[in-house]
């Protein structure tokens, strides 16, 4: 089929580019010269494990074509696609400035019937402004469907979530739409969920309020393990094994981060609100995920009295591992707070270095060359960001390096016994009687 994509950000680029491994057409748009230019050279903008090798496979075979131009776009594809970004405003709602402007210039070139689908993270109700808003400005007479087809990619693995969907939801107000989504889904062999386009809508917020309600869920049991002496990992993995409940995000730690859960939250709050149904619940959630860093600072605190002066090597800058991504990254609120107390942090990310440095706090970090070389001399080793090779690392090594022998695990990835074995005072979150 013959696919447009206009916006060709994170979600609109992997999806632009599993597309056309599915065998597809694909056009992506992006109104940046820059990325454009970027992308035609064969430079993927964004760290993504797998996306260079399938852009550059589908771009060798023509499937996969990238413009500035929208018309160019719109004339391509059968389904064009938004996928532009839909930022927080000050008061959690979100900016809907950028949809808003692509439907219009969607309708200004609109010749023939197209599916117009909305890929970006909306509140409930979008679906229906964006039809009114392309029926106000299009060609009198022109046909087109307006569709809900969320996405629900992991940074990291965004590639495998988009090839091996758990489930592909598509909000469709016509059968002629959803004929045309089903061709496009067809070759993903994946459950289909279709609902009508307020529900597609509905489901994205919904969704990662409760993963995110899930993990403050965790983190609070993680607190009780901690008064109580109990164990948050025994705990998580004595109700994960129930399949209504299921094992996974019950990893307790110093909180979600990253540039979805905190803005969908937020999102979700704000919509509800708006529709005058308060979701405090999910307010609560936004409490614990604020709480876990703040306590974890306090436990710090606690050990090390005065931080001021005192040498922490910090472990991890991203908002969680296999990316790049430092937004909303806790990483980084957490090196916020070590140097407003005056620490001097010393800081290793395996990725997320670059980035960090972009961040106000960035300049005021050492930066290490490796995990181990962060702790030359540090009086506390904390682990923000659960890389998984920084369980791998030598902690003897580690140990001889230290000035003394202090770990803060924020994610619990070591295993407290063999820490304490090597001689470390060992801290990790909701580790009662182990640590
Ligand atoms: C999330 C959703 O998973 C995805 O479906 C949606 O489309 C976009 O938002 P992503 O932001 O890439 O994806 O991150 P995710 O892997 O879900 O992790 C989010 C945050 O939660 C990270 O900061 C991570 O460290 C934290 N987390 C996750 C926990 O603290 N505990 C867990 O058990 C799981």
């Amino acid at each position: 089929m013959k696919v447009s994509i206009i916006g060709s950000g994170y979600v609109g680029l992997t999806t632009g580019a599993c597309f056309a491994e599915n065998g597809h057409q694909v056009t992506c748009v992006d109104n940046d010269p820059a990325k454009i230019a970027s992308l035609l050279a064969g430079r993927i903008p964004i760290y993504e494990p797998g996306l260079e090798q399938i852009v550059e496979r589908n771009v060798k075979s023509g499937r996969l074509r990238f413009t500035t131009s929208t018309e160019e776009g719109v004339d391509h594809g059968d389904i064009v696609f938004i996928a532009v970004p839909t930022p927080p405003q000050p008061d959690g709602s979100v900016d809907l400035s950028f949809i808003e402007k692509v439907a219009r210039e969607i309708a200004a070139v609109l010749k023939d019937y197209r599916v117009i689908v909305d890929k970006s993270t909306v509140p409930v109700k979008t679906g229906e402004k964006v039809a009114d808003t392309v029926r106000r400005y299009a060609k009198e007479g022109v046909e087109f469907d307006i569709v809900s087809n969320p996405e629900f990619l992991r940074e990291g693995c965004a590639v495998d979530d988009l090839m091996n969907p758990d489930r592909i939801v598509i909000g469709a107000s016509s059968d002629r739409a959803l004929g045309y989504m089903q061709e496009l889904y067809e070759p993903f062999s994946a459950p289909v969920l279709v609902t009508d386009i307020n529900s597609a809508e509905l489901i994205k917020h919904a969704a990662n309020s409760f993963l995110a309600l899930k993990i403050s869920y965790i983190n609070a049991i993680a607190s009780i393990c901690e008064r109580s002496g109990a164990d948050v990992d025994k705990v998580a993995e004595g109700i994960g094994s129930d399949k209504r409940i299921g094992p996974h995000f019950l990893n307790a730690g110093i909180g979600y981060g990253g540039s979805c859960f905190p803005k969908d939250v937020a999102a979700f709050i704000a919509i509800s609100e708006q529709l005058g149904v308060p979701f405090n619940l999910l307010k609560e959630v936004e409490v614990i995920n604020r709480r876990q860093l703040d306590r974890f600072v306090d436990l710090i605190r606690e050990k090390l009295w005065v931080l001021q002066e005192k040498k922490i090597a910090l472990w991890g800058l991203t908002f969680k591992p296999d990316t790049d991504d430092t937004r909303e990254s806790v990483a980084i609120k957490l090196a916020e707070k070590l140097i407003a107390e005056n620490a001097e942090v010393t800081a290793y990310d395996p990725k997320g270095m670059a980035n960090a440095r972009l961040h106000p706090v960035g300049d005021k970090l050492g930066y290490a060359d490796s995990a181990l070389a962060a702790t030359e001399g540090a009086e506390a080793l904390v682990i923000a960001t659960d890389w998984p090779e920084f369980a791998a690392v030598d902690f003897e090594v580690v140990k001889s390096k230290m000035a003394t022998p202090l770990i803060f695990d924020g994610r619990n990835l070591l295993n407290p016994e063999t820490m304490r074995k090597i001689g470390f005072s060992y801290n990790g979150i909701g580790r009662g009687s182990s640590a």
